[in-house]
């Protein structure tokens, strides 16, 4: 089953818990929350009460991308906050071993996320360790930007690397996921998308949901 991740970067932050409420009733499976420090990406969003706000609107588990050096500072604090699910940027961990270690102590699913152009040895040794990888088809700051083509490349040897080390973690994919890019996504052999601008900019997210999960499903096949 394709699970579809709303990115609350692009919601309107005026109403931001009648948004996350919305894509709730229209069908999301998690809800997507991209923490940036203006250090490690260009962009400053924001941190662990965000996080707290949104546990008190939904059910959906909490996914949160941090996209920050040093997260192992704050890492339980955004636990103590609600987040289900955790990912780190390998290009922030030099001890990436321990942070999931961290991670997965506090109870909730630890995730490795990878820029662009870091390659899949990065994780090579920490796979039997995963519940997610995160391979981003941006580099990551912001959100509406062109998806990366060679992701689909990434995502198909990730599958092959999971399948080799007996791996069950689940391959999510952030940027640029929308009508024209998900069935290729999926085809390559993700299970989780990430969709900020796709979903937020149109009009019926539940329409849009619905979509977007169609063409997840069916791979492109008609
Ligand atoms: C970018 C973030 C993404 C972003 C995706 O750094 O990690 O989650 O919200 O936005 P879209 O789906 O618009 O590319
Ligand atoms: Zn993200």
């Amino acid at each position: 089953m394709a699970l579809i991740a709303p990115s609350i970067l692009s919601a309107d932050f005026t109403r931001l818990g009648r948004e996350v409420s919305a894509v709730e009733t229209a069908g999301a499976d998690w809800i997507h929350i991209d923490v940036m420090d203006g250090r490690f990406v260009p962009n400053i969003t924001y941190g662990p009460i965000i996080v707290a706000a949104c546990k008190r609107v939904t059910s959906l588990p909490l996914d949160v991308h941090l996209m920050i050096e040093k997260p192992e500072a704050i890492i339980p604090d955004f636990a103590k906050a609600g987040a289900d699910y955790i990912s780190v940027h390998t290009e922030t961990c030099p001890h990436l071993h321990r942070t999931l270690q961290q991670i997965q102590e506090l109870e909730v699913k630890a995730g490795v996320a990878l820029n662009p152009a870091t390659p899949l040895s990065a994780i090579e040794y920490v796979a039997d360790q995963l519940d997610f990888v995160l391979i981003m088809s941006v580099n990551p700051g912001f959100g509406g930007q062109k998806f990366i083509e060679s992701s689909i490349d990434k995502i198909k040897a990730l599958s092959d690397l999971l399948a080799q080390k007996q791996s069950s973690a689940i391959i999510q994919v952030d940027g640029g996921i929308n009508a024209d890019t998900i069935a290729s996504v999926a085809r390559a052999g993700a299970d989780c998308f990430v969709a900020g601008s796709a979903i937020f900019n149109t009009p019926d997210y539940a329409d849009t949901l619905a979509a977007l999960r169609t063409d997840a499903e069916r791979k492109g096949t008609p």
